[in-house]
């Protein structure tokens, strides 16, 4: 009986593919130390936090993006227009935008010449308000605005839609 519901239940699973599996794996290693290096950094200020998410970042998506695959973070309301999404991460999201706030929600899809194109949603947390948020401190506002004249990552409330991190796979 017990092992006819566990199989039941397990059948209702939606089938979780090797690229999938692939690319939430590559992604691990750069969401987590970005998640690090913004903790650690926020602990001494905000100020310095900056730095952390305009340097590192950039600089984590690259060192993780070994053995031809490409990662990296996007969104529709952008801070650093480096980030602007390419067109299947664009699809991906207005698919995403539409999900239950802080659901787990990921799409994979085919790309062109056989790669393999992944995204998952992020949502606000408490956290990131304090750079993302309606009230920014004004020290902080100062040094966003110096750092990225053209940022459109403002305005965000608590489960809002933040965009994505993303994971593009070479063919096999
Ligand atoms: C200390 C300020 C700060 C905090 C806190 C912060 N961010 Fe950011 N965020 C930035 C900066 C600066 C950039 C631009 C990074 C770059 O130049 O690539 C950025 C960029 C991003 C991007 C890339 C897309 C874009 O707009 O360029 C995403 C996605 C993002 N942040 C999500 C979050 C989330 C989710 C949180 C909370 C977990 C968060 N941020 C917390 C400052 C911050």
């Amino acid at each position: 009986m017990h092992a006819l519901i566990i199989a039941l239940v397990l059948s209702t699973e939606p089938p979780v593919d090797a690229s999938t599996a692939k690319a939430k794996a590559a992604l691990m290693p750069f969401k987590k130390s970005l998640k690090e290096a913004l903790t650690t950094a926020m602990e001494k200020s905000p100020e310095t936090a900056i730095d952390v998410c305009s340097k590192e970042a950039p600089a984590l998506a690259a060192k993780f993006s070994t053995d031809g695959v490409k990662l990296g973070r996007s969104a529709f309301k952008l801070r650093n227009e480096k980030n602007a999404p390419a067109d299947w991460v664009k699809q991906a999201m207005e698919s995403l935008s539409k999900e239950k706030s802080g659901a787990e929600a990921s799409r994979t899809v085919s790309l062109e010449g056989g790669r393999t194109g992944y995204a998952e949603a992020i949502w606000v947390g408490a956290q990131c308000l304090v750079c993302h948020g309606e009230a920014v401190a004004p020290s902080l506002d100062a040094k966003l605005k110096a750092a990225y004249p053209k940022d459109s990552a403002r305005g965000f409330k608590l489960g809002d839609f933040r965009g994505v991190f993303w994971a593009e796979l070479p063919a096999k």
